[in-house]
């Protein structure tokens, strides 16, 4: 018996499937999509009709390589072109924005854009009132995410490449930030551009486990709330657990 090495490829501890010619229809895909956002209602992880609807609007198929577009609704991170970027499990993005309680007319800014998905997922969310800034660190991933969203007609989100650990100030401050790359501690310079009264989402290793933590921020200070673990690269920058190189 040979052994398929992509079947047995691991990056960050989770198992690639492995890459095929895409086949299914977008039928097919649609209801897949359909039949992922009822589990993760009946699972309790999505309850905002409004990240609901985005998640029924937004085709993850179109921000995902050809080769493992198939894989689309499966709960695993999909690699992207750079350097160990991975598209989140579809379950991600609800465990990340419901705690945030992302809603209409919200300034969102994302630290790791990836493929663009969960930046067009937030724009479907905060509207046509609402503002959303993405970075990403990696050009190769960069030009991916932005060319998926412009595909897609996301015209509106703002993509910026560069490092998101220094945020961007000419948009602070934000209503609600989300770090998806595993960080130490959480940048001082994303915290201060936190509205008082905001909410910032990461990853945050402590001990060699990743917890995702919700801090909000108030007039005297953050506050802490732990979530569940979680598995994620490690951030990148001056602020990251990857030096620049
Ligand atoms: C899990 S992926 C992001 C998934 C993405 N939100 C999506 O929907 O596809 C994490 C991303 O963070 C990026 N990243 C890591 N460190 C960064 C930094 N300091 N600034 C901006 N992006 C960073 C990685 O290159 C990678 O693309």
């Amino acid at each position: 018996m040979t052994i398929d090495p992509w079947q047995t490829r691991m990056t960050q501890g989770w198992i690639i499937p492995p890459p095929t010619e895409p086949r299914k229809s977008r039928d097919e895909l649609r209801t897949e999509r359909e039949k992922k956002v009822r589990q993760l209602v009946a699972d309790g992880l999505l309850r905002s009709k409004k990240i609901r609807s985005a998640l029924l609007t937004v085709r993850r198929e179109d921000f995902i390589p050809p080769r493992y577009r198939d894989y689309a609704y499966q709960e695993v991170p999909l690699p992207l072109p750079g350097t160990r970027a991975t598209i989140s499990c579809p379950h991600s993005y609800p465990l990340f924005y419901e705690p945030l309680g992302l809603d209409a007319g919200h300034r969102f800014m994302e630290i790791g854009l990836g493929s663009g998905y969960g930046a067009a997922v937030a724009r479907e969310v905060v509207g046509p009132t609402g503002l959303v800034v993405s970075i990403e660190i990696d050009p190769v991933t960069y030009e991916f995410g932005k060319t998926n969203l412009e595909r897609a007609g996301y015209n509106d989100v703002l993509v910026l490449l560069g490092d998101g650990g220094l945020g961007y100030a000419e948009h602070a401050p934000y209503d609600r930030i989300c770090i998806t790359a595993a960080c130490g501690e959480v940048p001082a310079p994303l915290l201060e551009q936190l509205k008082v009264g905001g909410k910032l989402i990461a990853p945050i290793e402590e001990q060699g486990v990743q917890n995702l933590t919700l801090l909000s921020k108030g007039e005297r200070g953050m506050s802490r709330l732990v979530i569940c673990e979680v598995l994620y690269i490690p951030l990148r920058g001056r602020h990251g657990q990857v030096p620049p190189g």
